[in-house]
């Protein structure tokens, strides 16, 4: 399974240094062998070698240059990232990223053989809208997309379940990604308000290889109960 936490615009350097070495020694001492992921802030990352793989939460298309603001894969390259988030629902819906930016990033970091977490989902309106418009939805979050990417992980996330605490019931998220992975034979995590309290029954769902973690996985201990829970789930298979 994959267990991954976006760390969004939260940890500094320091703290986000302290809290991959408390995930390390945790899967360490543990005998986590489940695929685990922290996405820090830009200004966060750090070298790390060891069985968390260190990923960014967005960079821009382009080796560098002026694009203010933006970081590029020369300053993924110095802490020898290879893995990236991209297509977050707040990139998308607060930073106004089109889906031609994304495939832009896409096609750049797949074509450099990156480890591509791609996030779909659709906002509350959507899905109140009726399935047939959610899916169409959906699946314009597919175009230009290469679903057969070898290094792709995609992971569903409805807009309205990230940061309020509200998810989809289990029959709605595992009927959902049995249709998703119709689309796409790739991993396909869940995310939006998963928490220690229910993971287990997340990750228990048909179709589910893993998810994708916010607010809960700010605390390391909370996130390496997550990925213990996986574990255990993984052992009794
Ligand atoms: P959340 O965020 O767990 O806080 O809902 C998930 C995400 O945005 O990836």
């Amino acid at each position: 399974m994959i267990i991954a936490a976006n760390l969004k615009t939260n940890l500094t350097r320091a703290k986000t240094l302290e809290y991959v070495n408390q995930v390390e020694k945790f899967l360490d001492a543990n005998n986590i062998s489940q695929e685990v992921i922290v996405f820090p802030a830009a200004s966060s990352l750090n070298p790390h070698a060891g069985k968390v793989f260190i990923g960014a939460q967005n960079a821009y298309p382009v080796k560098n240059g002026a694009f203010t603001g933006e970081i590029g894969l020369e300053h993924l390259e110095e802490f020898d990232i290879k893995t990236i988030l991209i297509g977050h629902s707040e990139r998308r819906h607060i930073i106004g990223e089109s889906q031609e930016l994304i495939v832009q990033k896409f096609n750049f970091y797949s074509n450099l053989g990156f480890k591509i977490v791609y996030c779909i989902g659709e906002p509350l309106e959507v899905r109140e809208s009726g399935h047939i418009n959610m899916m169409a939805y959906l699946d314009a979050q597919y175009e230009g997309i290469d679903t057969n990417y070898d290094n792709l992980i995609i992971a569903y996330e409805p807009v309205w379940a990230i940061g309020t605490g509200l998810t989809p019931t289990l029959e709605d998220i595992e009927s959902l990604h049995t249709e998703l992975k119709k689309k796409s034979s790739a991993p396909l995590l869940y995310g939006g308000s998963v928490k220690v309290t229910n993971v287990q029954e997340v990750l228990a769902l048909n179709n589910v290889d893993g998810v994708l973690v916010g607010s809960a996985a700010l605390y390391a201990e909370h996130f390496c109960s997550m990925a213990d829970i996986a574990q255990n789930l993984e052992n009794l298979k």
